[in-house]
């Protein structure tokens, strides 16, 4: 049976009306990463990291999957005599809305919350106050389940095994600059996997794709997954 591995970035969800990172216009155009997204910013101040996230999750909540996120579940559904691993950087839940049941999310998930003394992980429901007690243990020290620059990606074991293994690596919408995303597709092809890139421009890391589908990922991605053998 083959391998497909599957890795996607802020570039899917751009067409359900969510912001990029890098791009012009981009989420980090208004915020410092380091103040927001980096474990140095959580500690000199959590209550503006948490306010960026509870303004940042009513936005991921309301938007709806795109044909890219339906054309990764349909193939995942329809292609039973392949192995499908879809790991994503997002943390919004596009692919789970659009039917998707096995997501990795190595960057973490915008509906979660991690207690720093007791590493409990749990749902969180509209805002989160930096004060609020631990739901287990009770300690006032809760970050958003998100992985911040300094920390380390979730699940790396379990993705290392799936990258030595892949047949079909194939990376969407992400710019090929936040190791060790970036790197992945260089581990698969060392491992002889064949390697795609959809994404509206070039990667930082094009170097290592066989194949650069160039464009917008709804439409480029669903013929390409109905047509893979
Ligand atoms: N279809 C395909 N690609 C697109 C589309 C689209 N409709 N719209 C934008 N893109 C591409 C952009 O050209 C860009 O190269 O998606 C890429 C998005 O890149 P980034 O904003 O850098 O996002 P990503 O690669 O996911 O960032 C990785 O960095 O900031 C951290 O933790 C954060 O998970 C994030 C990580």
């Amino acid at each position: 049976m083959k391998n497909i591995f599957i890795l996607t970035g802020a570039g899917i969800s751009a067409e359900s009306g969510l912001k990029t990172f890098r791009d012009s216009d981009g989420l980090w155009e208004n915020y410092r990463v380091e103040d927001v997204a980096s474990i140095e910013g959580f500690e000199k101040n959590p209550k503006l990291v948490h306010e960026f996230y509870n303004m940042l999750r009513p936005m991921l909540e309301k938007a709806e999957p795109n044909a890219a996120h339906f054309a990764i579940s349909d193939f995942e559904r329809h292609r039973p005599d392949l192995n499908v691993f879809l790991v994503t950087q997002n943390v919004d839940l596009l692919h789970e809305k659009a039917g998707s049941k096995n997501v990795w999310h190595m960057h973490g998930r915008i509906d979660e919350c991690v207690c720093l003394k007791c590493s409990h992980i749990f749902k969180t429901l509209g805002d989160v106050d930096f004060q609020m007690p631990c739901p287990k243990c009770g300690a006032k020290n809760l970050k958003p389940n998100i992985i911040f620059f300094g920390e380390m990606p979730m699940f790396m074991e379990k993705i290392n095994q799936q990258l030595a293994g892949c047949d079909v690596f194939v990376a969407v919408g992400t710019s090929g600059v936040v190791y060790p995303a970036a790197g992945f597709v260089q581990v698969a092809k060392y491992y002889g996997a064949k390697t795609y890139l959809f994404n509206l421009e070039s990667a930082r890391n094009n170097f290592y794709f066989d194949h650069q589908i160039t464009g917008k990922a709804s439409e480029t991605l669903p013929d390409f997954l109905k047509n893979l053998s």
